[in-house]
């Protein structure tokens, strides 16, 4: 199999790699794309691979079985098609995709079944939007789902290499005591501060972000009347995201059935006691759910819990790779392959 990633040198990409390799996806060729030549290769399964600036023609001549974007919005919309012309799946951790109108949103612990047959763009949905998807589905299996509202508390690796620099000399700047001049993808300090805002607010003050997590949760569950109500904000953590979620099932239940639900989840680690940080979860593949508890009074449908995910890998990368898997597991590579000879 022939498998390229547009955004190779990026935290996405990085980390793309890593989980092919530990999950020993079978891959014959790399194509390895950035946004501008290397002069060094790549070292990868012990051979050099070349560092090249995707090019249109690049993608459409290159004979890819799959291309993996983790580049941007903008270099999703202007080379997937041309990937896609040259008889590839194209799984895209970009937002450009992900809710167009037939365009599944796979998280394979959520619902595998939406891949159709002549599918060839996999958009990744929003890490924020994957961590609480993989929580809020045995919940809604078992109880059904009213509303959702929550709170994020959001890494900043989740805006890339430029967040975790940014953290990085903001950090070293206090210690030193000198004066941080460099620029930031944060509209504010990150070091010792926590930011309500990601992404850019809209005329009614919601967030790029919170959008996102709203119209994405609801495509994922299968839900499109779900309410759902999201705050997003950037905290001074490097990697994972937490999240604060508030619930109304559609049906009575209790915790002791939730946390069963949630306990036989695939794809959920449930904590029934204590807590879990994101600093727990660096690395992991897995969403982690603690703090599982009803809301004072008589509702029995109103419950709360706090949810941690590494979002960089089961956000992201992790779920990327999933896709491939699910896909080779369908041998939808035999069929494309064969529909492109014919055509
Ligand atoms: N970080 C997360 O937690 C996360 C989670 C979910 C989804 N995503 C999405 O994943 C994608 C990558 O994010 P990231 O965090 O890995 O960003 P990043 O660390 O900033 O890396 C961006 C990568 O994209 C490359 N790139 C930029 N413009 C390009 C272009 N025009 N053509 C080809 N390559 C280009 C960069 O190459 P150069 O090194 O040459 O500049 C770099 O390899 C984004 O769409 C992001 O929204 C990120």
């Amino acid at each position: 199999m022939k498998v390229a990633i547009v955004g190779i040198t990026g935290v996405v990409g990085e980390t793309i790699l890593r989980v092919l390799d530990e999950r020993s996806v079978a891959i014959d060729e790399l194509g390895a794309f950035a946004s501008r030549d290397r002069r060094e290769p790549l070292l990868w399964r012990g051979r050099p691979w070349p560092i090249l600036a995707a090019t249109p023609r690049a993608l459409r001549e290159g004979g890819f079985d799959a291309v993996f974007f983790a580049s941007s919005d903008d270099a999703s919309a202007e080379l997937a098609e041309h990937a896609v012309a040259g008889g590839a799946a194209v799984i895209d951790n970009s937002a450009t995709f992900r809710m167009r109108d037939g365009v599944p949103l796979i998280v394979p612990e959520v619902n595998p079944h939406a891949v159709g047959d002549d599918d060839m763009i996999f958009p990744v949905a929003n890490c924020t939007a994957i961590v609480l998807c993989v929580a809020l589905a045995p919940i809604a299996r078992a109880a059904g789902l009213r509303s959702v509202r929550v709170a994020t508390y959001q890494a900043v690796s989740g805006a890339g290499r430029a967040g975790l620099d940014a953290l990085e000399r903001e950090e070293k700047a206090a210690y030193r005591l000198e004066e941080n001049l460099a620029s930031s993808p944060f509209v504010r300090q990150i070091f010792r501060n926590v930011i309500p805002q990601v992404g850019s607010i809209d005329e009614f003050g919601d967030s790029g972000e919170e959008k996102k997590i709203a119209a994405e949760t609801r495509k994922m569950l299968e839900l499109p009347d779900l309410h759902v109500a999201a705050t997003a904000v950037r905290v001074p953590v490097r990697y994972a995201h937490s999240e604060a979620v508030f619930v109304e099932t559609e049906r009575d239940t209790d915790p002791v059935a939730l946390g069963e639900a949630l306990g036989a989840a695939p794809g959920v680690v449930f904590f029934p006691d204590g807590n879990v940080t994101p600093r727990d979860v660096e690395g992991e593949d897995r969403v982690f759910v603690s703090r599982l508890r009803a809301e004072e009074g008589p509702s029995k449908r109103h419950f709360q819990l706090w949810v941690v995910g590494d979002q960089v890998r089961k956000g992201a990368a992790t779920n990327a790779v999933q896709i491939l898997e699910l896909l080779i597991a369908r041998e939808h590579f035999t069929k494309s392959k064969r529909q492109v000879l014919a055509d």
